[in-house]
């Protein structure tokens, strides 16, 4: 990971002179940066995506995916697309809603009823214009990834709020994730995924709450034993582009832009089921950790204010309701 914004940018610019001496030399390659591995689900539906973006494309237009944070955390590398020194980051709706409020929808504890009623969301009317509305603050939106379910895990089990009292527990820097582990009564200490597994480890913090990926791809689950299923929220990962980069292209490029990310996101879909589903297999079998059903209902109870106070908050009161809407 780099702190330091000029090794970044003299990585991108070794980045750039490296590309530009391949043979295969594309009339636009977008840079895109994320903090997961190449294993993870998530990258492998980007690939996907950038593979669909050349096939349409000619090869006009490539993307080459930088894994792993090496060009920065999710926030750094957001930085630097607005600054035009990346042109495409995937990040998550969480850490989003301080580039974007209207991402701060998704962040609401326990809004979605099911799979379908997050699915109706993204696709939906709604979850597209929260995509598209940020173009005056130098990104779009071009697709959702499932994201899952997230829930506690630390060195205890989590059955009720009232297990979370005095735990540090590490969550992304979003507003809205720091109340929800207020309201539920522990101590919300926002940190960037890459600090996680250190943090855990040295006790930084005494637990965290992610899908399983974050046991198995992140190796959390060597370090956090229990995994406590409180299912607190449903918040998809993001694939943006910065709003120079989309100008650059034409308008059939575009379409194709967004055809394929609309298609690596129903790609994800099966893809997503079948490598959770593993991954706390994997995590239960080869990793030892411990998962633990929960009665949820004290959890939402200890949330809801967080609903009603969305619907009076104007930046988000819109896209609160129309999520809502969609909930049969
Ligand atoms: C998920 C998500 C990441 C995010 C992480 C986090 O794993 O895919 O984009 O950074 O949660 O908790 O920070």
């Amino acid at each position: 990971m780099f702190g330091n914004k000029t090794a970044v940018a003299t990585l991108i610019a070794c980045a750039v002179a490296a590309t530009a001496s391949l043979p295969t030399y594309a009339a636009t390659t977008f840079k895109l940066s994320h903090n997961q591995d190449r294993t993870h689900p998530v990258h492998k539906s980007m690939q996907f995506m950038a593979d669909e973006v050349k096939k349409l494309t000619d090869g006009e237009v490539k993307i080459r995916i930088y894994p792993n944070g090496q060009l920065g955390t999710q926030r750094e590398s957001m930085e630097l697309m607005q600054n035009g020194a990346l042109d495409m980051v995937k990040s998550n709706a969480s850490e989003m809603e301080s580039f974007e409020p209207a991402y701060g929808a998704f962040n609401i504890p326990y809004i979605f009823r099911d799979r379908d009623h997050y699915y109706r969301a993204m696709e939906g009317e709604v979850g597209q214009k929260i995509l598209s509305t940020s173009y005056d603050k130098g990104f779009i939106g071009l697709t959702y990834y499932d994201g899952g379910s997230r829930s506690f895990y630390a060195n205890k089990e989590i059955n009720s709020p009232a297990d979370l009292a005095g735990l540090k527990i590490r969550v992304q820097p979003s507003p809205t994730a720091v109340n929800m582990i207020k309201l539920m009564g522990g101590s919300p200490t926002p940190l960037a995924y890459g600090e996680l597994y250190t943090a855990l480890q040295q006790g930084v913090v005494d637990g965290a709450e992610n899908n399983p990926t974050a046991l198995t791809n992140s190796r959390h689950g060597e370090v956090a034993k229990v995994y406590s299923l409180d299912e607190h929220t449903m918040i998809p990962d993001v694939l943006l582009i910065s709003s120079k980069a989309w100008d650059k292209l034409t308008k059939e490029e575009q379409e194709a832009v967004k055809k394929a990310a609309d298609d690596s996101m129903a790609y994800h879909k099966v893809l997503w089921k079948e490598m959770t589903d593993a991954a706390v297999e994997k995590a239960k079998e080869s990793m030892n950790v411990k998962v633990v059903q929960v009665e949820k209902q004290p959890f939402i109870d200890a949330v809801k204010p967080m609903h009603d106070e969305a619907l009076k908050n104007p930046a988000i009161a819109e896209y609160v309701k129309g999520i809502d809407a969609l909930a049969k």
